[in-house]
């Protein structure tokens, strides 16, 4: 997607053979990229969110594969094989609720085990990080084609006025490759000419939705308003929503859904009020050797000051201009200095809520049945 006019993928390697990366964590009041030198500075960006959504972490681990396959012992097969298995149960450490990070580092060990000679396991390491990229921006493309056609319905059955969407975290660009999911159907369906206008949460604590949702729709000329993470049940008592696109973190056989922290009551204030709640997601995000999403889902919880404080920017800082790259982030504490938190990362939204899963291949309803009809093979 484009930054100042120029097209960005979230990770890449560039003409030195170096994987370079976004840093989320300036974002939206500084456009910074890293380069990731070695195994370990991958594991970190992944841990501290310089990289984060479902598809990112996923496509990250892979290229952090290739990297531990260039570190790895080379004087036996053997050696090889047990330090890419301790780099992968690293990565698979870092951040345990989204399912394409395991997916990824299982394609990854999977393809290096069909090859013989190290240098070719690295070299295959190289081509299926590079595939997992290319496939993961690919899927957010078509998922975008197949939620446009929902918003199109949309937009014909209302006759006039933008359809209103509300989104939750940032299911966008930023969490994948290229493209998205929650919000690639948006950015589709106003290519077509669509009006759509967007409800932004701002999700916290990390205010994801501020951040990174509010900054991609706002490079895209896309109109949005930002609103506290409790608006929407208001909103929609009111028939300010007309539909839901979110994002998911896993999503289990019969269609229970991981999202960031929050998209459960979401869910819950769309049901009472007859909007439809649509979840976007590749296929590398559903987790099929998992059925009841409350019970089996791992949940992340993440450190206690991230409730405790808040980042920003001074008032006059710019984030466009000259003082683009030089706007000081600083945090600040919003509670009593003594005050414990708890920060669980992610909710489960169970099938029942969900009007529709939006994949690479179409929209599937949210159960066992609806997921085989779109993706038969997964299930052999
Ligand atoms: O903690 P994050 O930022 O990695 O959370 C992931 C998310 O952004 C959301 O849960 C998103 O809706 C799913 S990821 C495409």
């Amino acid at each position: 997607m484009r930054v100042n006019g120029r097209d960005y993928r979230t990770i890449w390697i560039d003409e030195d053979d170096r994987l370079k990366v976004i840093d989320q964590r300036a974002l939206p009041h500084r456009f910074v990229t890293l380069v990731l030198e070695d195994f370990e500075a991958v594991r970190r960006a992944i841990a501290d969110m310089t990289v984060r959504g479902a598809g990112l972490i996923g496509a990250t681990a892979a290229f952090g594969m290739w990297r531990a396959a260039l570190e790895a012992p080379r004087d036996s097969d053997g050696a090889f094989e047990t330090y890419l298995q301790e780099a992968g149960s690293s990565l698979r450490a870092t951040r345990p609720t989204a399912s394409n990070l395991s997916w990824a580092v299982e394609r990854q060990m999977a393809a290096i085990a069909k090859v013989t000679g190290i240098e070719a396991k690295i070299a295959t390491a190289r081509e299926t990080a590079v595939a997992t990229a290319d496939e993961d921006a690919e899927c957010g493309r078509r998922i975008g084609a197949h939620g446009a056609r929902l918003i199109q319905a949309i937009a014909a059955r209302k006759g006039k006025g933008p359809v209103n969407i509300l989104t939750h975290c940032n299911a966008g660009w930023l969490a994948f490759v290229d493209y998205g999911s929650a919000l690639a159907p948006i950015y589709a369906a106003v290519e077509a000419g669509i009006d759509v206008h967007v409800w932004v949460d701002e999700t916290r604590p990390r205010n994801q939705g501020a951040s990174l949702t509010a900054w991609e729709l706002g490079a895209h000329g896309i109109p949005h308003s930002l609103i506290v993470d409790n608006a929407g049940g208001h909103l929609m008592q009111h028939g300010l929503v007309d539909a839901v696109f979110v994002g998911a973190d896993r999503v289990t056989r019969r269609g229970d859904v991981a999202n960031k922290i929050g998209t459960y009551l979401k869910a819950c204030a769309a049901m009472d009020n007859g909007v439809p709640f649509y979840v976007a997601l590749p296929s590398s995000t559903f987790d099929l050797s998992m059925s009841d999403g409350l019970a089996d889902i791992p949940i992340e919880e993440r450190a206690e000051d991230e409730v405790r404080y808040v980042s920003g920017v001074v008032d006059g800082a710019s984030s466009s201009g000259p003082s683009f790259d030089k706007a000081q982030i600083v945090s600040v504490r919003i509670c009593p200095e003594a005050t414990r938190a708890r920060n669980w990362g992610f909710d489960v939204t169970p099938a029942r809520l969900v009007t529709g899963l939006v994949t690479e291949r179409g929209v599937a309803a949210p159960s066992e049945e609806g997921i085989k009809c779109l993706f038969p093979e997964l299930f052999s």
